[in-house]
């Protein structure tokens, strides 16, 4: 058995008391978030009522999940830390790391032969020191969570930024950076600033086309890929009862997409419907002694504007089904209303591949909705005029869907079913044999569609919706389709329309699966030997980083990045996700994707010291060499996407002392304080204009740092003139410590020798 019923028990045990005692602190009635988080409160019952969006807390998670390409770096800052087990129950997934090219079979073997390096010593870190371990082929880490591990009122981080899907049964569950994992599997608190709470009441139901897809896009359209920053996504109404537990994951998934810390739904049939369906009856059991704690309390939901900070609402029964992209997930269009948008801005509106799955939407109910349009195309014989790929969430849905003909289904459409895995989503998808880079649209179910973020290609515009309507718009072959209006011609030259997609919640004949790929850790694992040979490309083990110090003179402007500068621009993946064990080798990609504010260039940045333009990891390279400090300066929302730790531990050891930018996303701020960096945000926007290419800085009060007190820094110009520029940060004392010793982690190690 996967899940740890006793861990589950001993949060419920206190759960009442410590949601009462929240309660008469607070002084008011609780939403379903606010219980979670007074709930698992490291120091026990709450004893002070927390600031939204200001108080940095010390929470204890439930669990923890990692993923195979964050693991590595997260396992090798564990082993740094001197302890025998992990001290929270932990899992390792197999899932970025394996290619989508031909098909499960053959993907997942060369997968195997590539990456067995990895794979072994994820295994073997996991037996030692007491993790789960999730085999290559298993499944995507956010659907064997929520199919075996999340649980209603629990607190869960991840080192994923979808580890936010758990919120589909009712969890906080966070995207954390592998910093933060490796505190909590030490056994030391994890720390975030209280969240504030976004209300979003959803009234009416959903019909016809729509699906809980459309209710995320619909979200993301309105709050943009920045409005949920700094909190928490609470849906509610009858609405929320009326959509199943999976639809829930979904919608929570690309919570990540607006920027939220995480998004969740208070306990319901829906969630007690699959967790009997997924063999933990004793969770729902569980969950249901404890249900009016499970939710917020009824005055909440009755007055919400009294108790979120910001409220939205939005009437299922009106929704209609979105396409939201190309290249931001935020820029919404209702299906059907595409077709002049798309002609100004010069997308193309033939549509080449239709690609279902992920960890966003890989269902048994996604999947038979989609099978059930796919199914017309060749019961009605129409010719599907895109490519067809599939992405099995688990092993489980993919046998169980395999049992119940789903798949048949889309093979019959020459559909390409990839292995249980990420692929496609994560850059893994090896869709052109040579360099060609032609201009085309996709469309798929997945979360992100930055540019290069399916296949490498910046031409390729991809466009997100639900499964149904990626289906029905894979086999129109056109954007601009709308299966509510729209006729296709088929193979007879007759006229035909797609009927309404239809699906099953759960499977009738229950899930199965033959070999879940699930590897339990050795009771004992002391014996068990940890292999890195020191020549390997992919794993280096990690020598501890040295403190940065209390004063920075003369440091060089590395690159100012100009305009969206996300984690995939900072450190990208596709090819890249190889080097992720391997510090020094990954950082050549360093900020290889960020635009230079002054050629809006890529990775083509001036070396002040000999005048010539390069790379941007081949500059800080030299700058370093000649123990010369460089900061990088950002704009709005720098370090949105990912949690991957990558983009922060790659600036720092390739010297860079200071990122100063006008925004941060939340968890890539957070890393580069963990790695022992500045994370500073200009105090006046407008003097990130002031920045200027042969700029050299000296941080004039670093000895004075101290919680809620600005940075001075004085910036030199080329012709010799000085601005000097007020800088604002988000260290609490803690962070600052962690500043002063070189890393959080140094500290961790310090603390555990003392
Ligand atoms: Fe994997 Fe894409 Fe989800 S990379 S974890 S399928 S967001």
């Amino acid at each position: 058995m996967a899940f740890d019923i006793d861990m589950i028990k001993k949060t419920y045990a206190n759960y009442k008391q410590r949601v009462d005692k929240a309660r008469e602190v607070v002084g008011k009635p609780l939403t379903h978030s606010e219980k979670i988080l007074y709930a698992h409160l490291w120091d026990g019952e709450a004893t002070q009522a927390y600031e939204r969006g200001k108080s940095y807390v010390d929470f204890a998670p439930d669990r923890i999940a990692l993923q195979d390409a964050t693991a590595q770096m997260a396992l090798l800052q564990f082993m740094q830390a001197g302890k025998a087990k992990v001290a929270v129950p932990t899992t390792t997934h197999c899932d970025h790391l394996i290619q989508a090219k031909s098909g499960a079979e053959t993907d997942l073997a060369s997968a195997l032969d590539q990456s067995s390096e990895v794979f072994k010593f994820l295994e073997s870190v996991s037996n030692k020191y007491g993790l789960g371990f999730w085999k290559p082929g298993a499944g995507i880490i956010h659907q064997v969570v929520l199919e075996n591990y999340a649980f209603p009122g629990g607190m869960m981080i991840g080192t994923d930024s979808h580890t936010v899907n758990a919120g589909g049964l009712g969890m906080v569950a966070i995207g954390v950076g592998g910093a933060d994992a490796v505190d909590v599997m030490a056994g030391m608190a994890w720390e975030l600033k209280f969240p504030k709470l976004i209300g979003v009441k959803l009234t009416g139901k959903l019909s016809g086309w729509s699906a809980p897809k459309d209710v995320i896009l619909k979200v993301a359209d309105i709050l943009t890929v920045k409005g949920g920053t700094g909190a928490i996504v609470e849906y509610f109404g009858e609405g929320a009862k009326s959509i199943s537990c999976t639809g829930k994951g979904t919608i929570c998934n690309m919570g990540a997409e607006i920027g939220a810390t995480t998004s969740t739904f208070g306990y319901d049939e829906s969630m007690e419907r699959y967790l009997r369906a997924t063999d933990r009856n004793e969770v729902a059991d569980a969950a249901n002694e404890l249900k009016d704690y499970l939710t917020a309390d009824p005055e909440v939901y009755a007055n919400p504007e009294k108790y979120f900070d910001q409220l939205i609402e939005i009437n299922l029964d009106e929704l209609k089904p979105q396409l939201n992209g190309p290249f931001t997930p935020d820029l919404g269009t209702p299906v059907g209303e595409i077709h002049d948008k798309a002609v100004e801005n010069g997308w193309p509106l033939d549509v080449e591949w239709g690609l279902i799955g992920s960890c966003t939407n890989s269902s048994y109910e996604d999947l038979t909705r989609a099978a059930s349009v796919a199914k017309q195309a060749v019961d009605k014989k129409i010719k599907a005029k895109s490519e067809f790929g599939i992405n099995p969430g688990s092993e489980q849905i993919r046998f169980t869907a395999e049992r119940d003909g789903i798949l048949k289904i889309f093979e019959d459409l020459d559909a390409t079913i990839f292995t249980n895995a990420c692929g496609p989503c994560i850059g893994q998808w090896a869709r052109y044999n040579g360099p060609e880079q032609p201009k085309n649209t996709i469309i798929h179910s997945f979360n992100r569609n930055f540019s290069k973020r399916a296949d490498g290609n910046p031409n390729t515009h991809a466009f997100v919706a639900s499964p149904e309507i990626v289906a029905a718009i894979a086999i129109s072959g056109r954007l601009d389709f709308d299966p509510t209006k729209d006729y296709l011609i088929n193979e007879d030259g007759e006229k035909v329309m797609l009927d309404e997609p239809k699906g099953m919640e759960l499977p009738e004949k229950g899930f199965a699966v033959e070999d879940a790929g699930y590897q339990a850790p050795e009771e004992d694992g002391s014996k068990v030997e940890i292999i890195v040979d020191p020549n390997s490309d992919r794993l280096q083990l990690l020598t501890p980083f040295e403190p940065i110090g209390d004063k920075i003179d003369n440091a060089k402007l590395l690159i100012k990045a100009f305009g969206k500068c996300t984690t995939d621009h900072i450190s990208m993946a596709g090819p890249w996700l190889r080097f992720r064990g391997h510090l020094d080798n990954i950082s050549n990609n360093m900020l290889i994707g960020a635009v230079n504010a002054y050629n809006q260039k890529t990775n083509f940045v001036k070396n002040q010291l000999t005048g010539e333009y390069g790379p941007v990891p081949d500059t800080a390279r030299d700058y370093k060499a000649k123990g010369i400090p460089s900061v990088v300066v950002g704009d709005h929302n720098y370090g949105e996407g990912s949690s991957r730790e990558h983009a922060a531990m790659e600036p720092r050891h390739l010297g860079v002392v200071a990122v100063i930018v006008k925004s941060f996303a939340r968890i890539h701020e957070t890393n580069l304080k963990k790695q022992g960096m500045l994370g500073l945000t200009f105090a006046n926007e407008a003097d990130y204009d002031l920045i200027q290419e042969d700029d050299t800085f000296n941080f004039v009060d670093l000895n004075e740092f101290a919680p809620e007190k600005q940075l001075t820094l004085v910036v030199t110009h080329k012709d010799g003139s000085q601005d000097t520029i007020m800088l604002n940060h988000t260290y609490n004392q803690s962070q600052i410590d962690w500043y002063k010793e070189g890393s959080a982690l140094n500290l961790i190690k310090k603390e555990n020798a003392n």
